[in-house]
Formats: structure tokens, C-alpha cells, sequence
């Protein structure tokens, strides 16, 4: 481990580190990053490799779950990232973010059982329980409207809780409403719209403000061409 730190901040110090979310995101900005010269294929190669250097570029990258790259840029482990709006309201982190990627694009929403839509009104709500990646946002949703609300923290497949009785609703995600159609949920409040953002560590911004501002310039740029294209 000692050796490890040593051989990246010794023998890298010239590199920019660009923290990256695991799964379907990454495929989505990889275009938009090659466009704006981050081109991160050297990570996306399946060895099971956590980190990735390009020498020529001065970019290494790493490939991590979605909600620790706020943390990880936050302290400075890493210069840049890419994280999802709901991640960023999640945990609050102190962070410049000074870009909208467009990618990613989805909503968070209330859903519940379509049975239990057809007789059920939400302006009602007075105490619910729900399932949700998301405790803190749904906290303050339902806590803005007066309703109190249980939240039951999970990590993944939300869908699956109302169907076993852990609870009625759930927020979650929402991207092209397939996964809830094919377990028997509906939409019933929108709580924001969610896309991903370019994230920056604050003091890497004043220590490298060239390296940093230049990829934010140039991905602005991409994401020009790719709307007038
Ligand atoms: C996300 C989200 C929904 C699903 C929505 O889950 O939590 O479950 O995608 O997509 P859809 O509207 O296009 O069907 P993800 O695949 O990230 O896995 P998870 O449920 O394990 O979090």
C-alpha cells in the first residue's frame, strides 16, 4: 500500500487523475470525453484493473461506484469526476461543479403498486413508508410537503420492496419506465430531473487551473458540436 502511494503521487505528479462512475454512464461519456482529448479506452479494457495510466495524455484514470467519486474528489484523490445530480444532492459534498454533461439523463420519482394508484392520493399522505437509495433526499421531499415519512435504506433493485410487502412506495429512478412497468409500479410525484456533472476538486482548480479549465472548455465545445450535429 505504502509502495502504491509512493509509485502515484512520486512518479505521477504530473498527472491529472479523472475518477469515473462504473456502469452505464461510462459508456455514455465516452464520446463526449474523446471529443474533448480525455480519452479513457485504457481504462474500459476488462483486467479487472481499478486504475489506468495515459503518460502521454497526463490523464490516469479510475473506475469506481458512482456515489464514492464525490468523495473521492472532494478530498482531492482525484482532480476531476463525473457524478449524477441524485448523488451529488445525496451527500452534499463540497465540490466545483461547473459543467451539465447531459448525459445520463433520467428523473427521481414516487411510485407505487398500480392497484394501490387507482384508489390512493397522494395530496392524502400524511405518514408513508419508503424504500429508497436516497434516504436523505426523500427525507426532505416529504418533509417540505408535511409528510412524515419511515424511509427503509437499500442499495439496489427498489422495485423488488413493494412487491414483497417491505413497504407500498418507493423513489427511485426512473430512466425509460421499464423497470417499473414490469414489476407493477407506477409514476405517481416527480421529484427533480437527474444528469450527470463534470465535478472538480476546489484546490485542484487553483494548483492547475490551465489543465482543468481546459477540459472544461473543450468539453463545452463537444457538447456544442454534438447539439448543432
Ligand atoms: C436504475 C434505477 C431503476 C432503473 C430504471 O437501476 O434504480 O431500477 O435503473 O431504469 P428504466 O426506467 O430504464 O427501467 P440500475 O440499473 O442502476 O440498478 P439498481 O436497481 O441495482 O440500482
Amino acid at each position: 500500500m505504502i509502495r502504491m502511494n509512493k509509485v502515484l503521487t512520486n512518479e505521477s505528479k504530473d498527472m491529472l487523475t479523472v475518477a469515473l462512475p462504473k456502469g452505464r454512464i461510462l459508456q455514455s461519456a465516452r464520446g463526449l470525453f474523446k471529443a474533448a482529448g480525455v480519452d479513457f479506452s485504457v481504462i474500459l479494457q476488462n483486467d479487472r484493473r481499478l486504475i489506468a495510466e495515459d503518460r502521454d495524455a497526463g490523464l490516469r484514470f479510475m473506475v469506481i461506484r458512482s456515489q464514492d467519486v464525490p468523495t473521492y474528489v472532494e478530498y482531492g484523490a482525484a482532480d476531476i469526476g463525473i457524478a449524477g445530480r441524485d448523488v451529488l444532492l445525496e451527500n452534499e459534498r463540497d465540490l466545483y461543479e461547473p459543467l451539465d454533461l447531459g448525459i445520463g439523463a433520467c428523473r427521481m420519482v414516487v411510485a407505487e403498486p398500480a392497484e394501490l394508484s387507482e384508489k390512493d392520493n397522494p395530496a392524502n399522505w400524511t405518514r408513508i413508508r419508503v424504500a429508497t437509495k436516497y434516504p436523505n433526499i426523500t427525507l426532505k421531499h416529504f418533509l417540505a410537503k408535511g409528510i412524515e415519512v419511515e424511509i427503509i435504506k437499500l442499495y439496489g433493485s427498489i422495485e423488488l420492496a413493494p412487491l414483497l410487502g417491505l413497504c407500498e412506495r418507493i423513489v427511485d429512478l426512473v430512466e425509460t419506465g421499464e423497470t417499473l412497468k414490469k414489476n407493477g409500479l407506477v409514476e405517481v410525484e416527480d421529484i427533480m430531473n437527474v444528469s450527470s456533472k463534470l465535478i472538480c476538486n476546489r484546490a485542484s482548480l487553483k494548483t492547475r487551473p490551465d489543465r482543468i479549465r481546459g477540459i472544461i472548455e473543450r468539453l463545452s465545445a463537444a457538447m456544442e458540436a454534438e447539439k448543432k450535429a
